[in-house]
């Protein structure tokens, strides 16, 4: 077995779609980014790459490269999922925590279970989502912005 972490964080900014898990949240902001923003995808891709022992998500898509301009951070998951794999790992499961003070995760939890599951090539209930709020402290409880942890076990 094969222990990964990963975290990430974004900051809000109005206008912007709020993509968590490759679901579209209701919402009047969403997170400023290079990518789409999806700050859940890019805290599992951490954890799925931290375990494979294959450096981080800025190695594998730079920022500075024009082809992940508002790319789907979802797919970049279905790719690392698929690297992981031909590297011979299994992903066992993934279970993650979004810190937000709003907007309201919960009614979007079983999408995105699924939506990550999919991306993984899981089932659903091989990934556990949960939100929390920071009770208005730091910079979630400012509203500035979001962010998001995931660990996650693999097989060889
Ligand atoms: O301290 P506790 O986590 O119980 O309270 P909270 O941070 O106010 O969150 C209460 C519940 O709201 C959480 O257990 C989540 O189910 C949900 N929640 C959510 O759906 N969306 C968020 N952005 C934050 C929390
Ligand atoms: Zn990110």
């Amino acid at each position: 077995m094969r222990i990964g972490h990963g975290y990430d964080a974004h900051r809000y900014a109005a206008g912007r779609p709020f993509i968590l898990g490759g679901v579209r949240v209701d919402s009047d902001f969403g997170m400023e980014a290079h990518s789409d923003g999806d700050v859940l995808c890019h805290a599992l891709i951490d954890a799925l790459l931290g375990a494979a022992g294959m450096r981080d998500i800025g190695k594998m898509f730079p920022d500075t490269d024009i082809k992940y301009k508002d790319a789907c951070s979802l797919s970049l998951l279905s790719e690392v999922a698929e690297q992981i794999r031909s590297a011979g790992f299994d992903v066992e499961y993934a279970d993650c925590t979004v810190i937000a003070q709003k907007p309201k995760i919960s009614p979007y939890i079983d999408k995105i279970r699924e939506s990550l599951g999919a991306a993984l090539g899981v089932g659903a209930d091989r990934v556990n989502v949960k939100a929390t709020t920071e009770e208005k402290m730091g910079f979630t409880g400012k509203l500035e912005g979001i962010c998001a942890h995931a660990v996650c076990l693999l097989s060889e």
